[in-house]
């Protein structure tokens, strides 16, 4: 990977980027640890951070850097760090994403609301778990959405409404209302619709590959036209596709130089892939 100790041109370092780090023409790909890389931020330079860190749940992540499998404290100490420099290196007005289970959520929200407005609690379906000691099969992943102070940007995508794979007709019923959902009904903090990426054909990583919808729909809802969206934790880069794709800006990192180097290939492509779905235009 280059090196690369020069201010970044696209200014959004507070002195330099971090020393692994290679500039691309819509962003930055920093091999690096998600905390030392928001620390490296301008205070104030991001319209949107993108977190979806490692749950702690025992996976390898990278031959060295950190474990995934930290007792309670110290992962808690470590994404709390995370939370707390992110929080800062968000523009007033910016949003803040964080995904990840329940459990965690439940803890993280307190932190994230000492220094962000709460906004929503996005349940997300995703049925891909497996059911571990005395509990419920756990069915659905919290992505919490914070922003500083008032939103800045603020959208209600619509998606389309849900039709039978059938017969192709709406699943609910509309009582003699269909006309006005012909053009999508408005996308809500539940989302039911997603699946995970289980098809080879877009499969850009083993697995924790995110589905593409969700930063799509993300970057719909807070994304300005060459805004800033940072993601520390990025992997294969899923969250920086969606950014390139509504002409924002990007700045991505990972403790893996492999998906590092993924991720540059992944974005330099002209149709990287992902879900076949609609594509973000931001105003
Ligand atoms: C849940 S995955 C993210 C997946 C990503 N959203 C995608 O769609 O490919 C978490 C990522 O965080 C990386 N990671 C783990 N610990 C890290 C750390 N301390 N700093 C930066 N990245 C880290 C892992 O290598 C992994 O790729």
């Amino acid at each position: 990977m280059a090196r690369s100790g020069a201010i970044s041109p696209a200014g959004w370092w507070r002195l330099a980027p971090p020393p692994e780090t290679v500039h691309l023409p819509a962003g930055d790909v920093c091999h690096s640890d998600a905390l030392l890389l928001l620390q490296a931020l301008k205070p104030k330079s991001a319209d949107i951070i993108f977190l979806d860190p490692p749950f702690n749940l025992g996976k390898s992540y990278a031959a060295r850097g950190p474990s995934d499998n930290l007792d309670e404290t110290s992962y808690h100490r470590y994404i709390e760090s995370v939370l707390v420099t992110a929080s800062a290196a968000l523009k007033p007005g910016g949003t803040l994403y964080l995904y990840h289970i329940p459990k965690w959520a439940i803890r993280f929200a307190p932190v994230l609301d000492r220094h962000l407005t709460f906004r929503h609690w996005i349940a997300i379906s995703m049925k891909n778990g497996f059911v571990r000691g005395p509990y419920l099969y756990p069915a659905h992943y919290a992505l919490l959405c914070f922003t500083r102070d008032n939103p800045k940007m603020f959208r209600r995508p619509k998606i389309p409404a849900p039709k039978c794979r059938h017969c192709h007709g709406y699943i609910r019923d509309y009582g003699g209302y269909e006309k006005y959902v012909r053009d999508g009904i408005n996308l809500s903090d539940f989302w039911d619709d997603i699946s995970p990426v289980r098809h080879k054909k877009y499969k850009n990583r083993q697995a924790n590959e995110l589905p593409l919808e969700i930063p799509r729909r993300a970057v719909a809802i807070s994304g300005r036209r060459g805004g800033l969206l940072v993601d520390p934790f990025a992997g294969s880069g899923t969250a920086l596709v969606a950014a390139l794709e509504a002409n924002m800006r990007f700045v991505g990192g990972d403790v893996s130089k492999r998906y590092c180097q993924l991720m540059q290939k992944r974005l330099a492509s002209p149709s990287p892939k992902g879900t076949p779905c609609h594509r973000t235009i931001l105003p």
